[in-house]
């Protein structure tokens, strides 16, 4: 199966650089190895939509109001991200849950939105270097998972991919090893086993995310139970990140 490679270029890129960007990244993207999802600011999405038209490249949000429409001042429907081109949109990277303060009840009720309006969901969750230290990674993902995904049919879970991205490995250089991957990817699985049936535990897409760079995506993407990657600062580089979509295995 083809791996899923998804770039979070959170806040960078003009429209000029992304212009740049877009131009290079269509015309040299294989297609044979990955798909790709990219999801560049909001602003961006009209043009990546535009450059990326009849191409196999994705596009996404990194972000989505919970409400549909109204006096939300500065907010951003899923209406408005799958008007412009958008299929998928980012919800709860840890980001936003700790500079943005979202809940996990606020995260969920996005969730839903989304899938009403037909946006698919890359929901992320990871444990803090604290929780990890402590020994609770198993703990705080399986009740963010619960909390997240509270409600859902099970058939709105085939919209939902799950990122495992722990925040001690997120631009830190740090990465999580194939270990502590193999070690999460088990126990998401088995929250989805338990809450939703045993088809969507084994059909639900997990990707892994948090320092990912040339030298170790394989590994890291080759893991027992993650079916791709969810990269940041590497994905701003479009060579690199070309080589990484064209190539993984
Ligand atoms: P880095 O790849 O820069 O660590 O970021 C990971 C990330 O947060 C992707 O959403």
């Amino acid at each position: 199966m083809k791996k899923l490679i998804v770039a979070n270029f959170k806040m960078n890129q003009n429209i000029e650089e992304a212009k740049a960007y877009f131009t290079k990244f269509v015309s040299l993207f294989n297609g044979e190895r990955a798909d790709v999802i990219i999801c560049p600011p909001y602003i961006s999405l009209p043009l990546a939509s535009f450059f990326t038209r009849g191409s196999k490249i994705k596009l996404g949000a990194q972000n989505v109001s919970d409400e549909e429409q109204g006096a939300f001042t500065g907010e951003i429907s899923a209406d408005m991200i799958k008007a412009v081109g958008g299929e998928y949109v980012i919800i709860g990277h840890s980001e936003r849950r700790n500079k943005f303060k979202e809940s996990d009840k606020l995260i969920n009720k996005k969730i839903k939105t989304s899938l009403k309006n037909g946006l698919k969901c890359i929901l992320c969750v990871g444990e803090s270097g604290l929780d990890k230290n402590a020994g609770k990674t198993g703990e705080v993902i399986r009740k963010q998972l619960e909390e997240d995904l509270k409600g859902l049919y099970e058939n709105e879970l085939e919209s939902v991919i799950i990122a495992y991205e722990p925040i001690w490995a997120i631009g830190t250089g740090n990465n999580a090893t194939v270990k502590d991957v193999e070690f999460v990817a088990k126990i998401i699985r088995k929250v989805i086993l338990e809450n939703f049936s045993e088809k969507a535990s084994r059909d639900i897409q997990l990707l892994y995310g948090g320092s990912l760079n040339e030298k170790n995506y394989q590994a890291l993407l080759s893991a027992t139970g993650i079916d791709g990657g969810l990269f940041g600062g590497v994905s701003l580089k479009v060579d690199a990140f070309l080589n990484i979509a064209n190539s993984v295995k």
